[in-house]
């Protein structure tokens, strides 16, 4: 399996572009999509998704361009977007029919398979509630569960973690990995934990441009020797911030603990610490400025 994204753009009104010349392959397993807001990631997701055109370049599934032929990709095929609207008045089982009706799932094969899901993403309980009366949480479940309907071979899911609280995020992660067998899976969000225990291969865009596209451990190994942490008064940390690029701080009796990015020790007390994703992604981001200003 195999999805190749090569050259792309988007242009939008004017000379605006949501997309540039991105490409990307994307092979089995989960590929986390990360990028601050504006990056490009929507706009690239609904391109994969068939939802719109790019005005250059082509995307192929196993070969054959999806771009030309949407079709040979729209029935392996399961989208969450990241703005998914639900009809208030049905429950979240008409709903799931009535959507695998319109996708041509044979009723029999849909109804059970309607069941597992409402099982499998924690929806029984409230099945037959009107989908308006459902929190944001549950509605973006029911999201979830509309693009599993057909047991994708791609699925993409746009912000899926939004709303949902810690418990029920930690199922979805953990339904990720069990969903990414034999499968491509496409995911964008915010939240760098949420695609730390099952992403396979990160990419990172900004700008409408790819920054990198690599498997995690390669990632991380980019920001090794450039992590650091120190204790400093709180009085002085003001002063400081302004010119470092910051992954945490906490605050103590002590003073503040920071956690900055920098390619040289920052200062005389600073020590080297093991990268976490998120700190990657800080380096990636940061670097990835200081290239287009300069
Ligand atoms: N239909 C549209 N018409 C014009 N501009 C658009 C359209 N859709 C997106 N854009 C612009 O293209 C750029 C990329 O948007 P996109 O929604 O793809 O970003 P994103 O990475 O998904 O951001 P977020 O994290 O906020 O969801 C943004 O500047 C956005 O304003
Ligand atoms: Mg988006």
């Amino acid at each position: 399996m195999e999805l190749i994204v090569d050259s792309v753009s988007k242009k939008y009104k004017g000379d605006f572009y949501g997309l540039r010349d991105l490409s990307l392959t994307i092979q089995t397993g989960v590929l986390g999509l990360l990028g601050p807001n504006g990056a490009g990631k929507s706009t690239l997701m609904r391109i994969l998704s068939t939802i719109i055109q790019p005005t250059a370049g082509k995307v192929s599934w196993n070969g054959i361009d999806i771009t030309e032929n949407p079709n040979a990709v729209r029935g392996i095929l399961g989208y969450l977007p990241q703005d998914f609207g639900v009809y208030p008045h049905l429950n979240a089982v008409e709903f799931l029919e009535y959507l695998a009706a319109i996708r041509g799932l044979d009723h029999r094969i849909a109804r059970k398979r309607i069941d597992e899901l409402l099982y499998l993403l924690n929806l029984h309980e409230v099945r037959k509630k009107p989908l308006n009366s459902l929190s944001g949480g549950m509605k973006q479940r029911v999201g979830i569960a509309q693009a599993l309907l057909n047991d994708p071979k791609l699925l993409i899911v746009d912000e899926p973690t939004v709303g949902l609280d810690p418990e029920e995020r930690i199922r979805f992660r953990n339904l990720l990995s069990e969903l990414s067998g034999d499968r491509i899976v496409i995911l964008s969000t915010h939240i760098v934990s949420d695609i730390e225990a099952s992403a396979t291969d990160i990419a990172i865009v900004n700008n409408g441009r790819l920054v990198v596209q690599a498997d995690q451990s390669k990632i991380l190994a980019a920001s090794v020797g450039k992590v650091w942490e120190w204790l400093l008064p709180s009085d002085t940390w003001m002063e400081v911030r302004k010119q470092l690029v910051v992954s945490s701080t906490i605050q103590s009796s002590e003073g503040v603990r920071v956690r900055v990015i920098a390619d040289i020790q920052p200062s005389a007390e600073s020590h080297l610490v093991t990268p976490t994703l998120e700190d990657a992604y800080l380096y990636y981001m940061s670097a990835n400025k200081q290239e287009t200003t300069s």
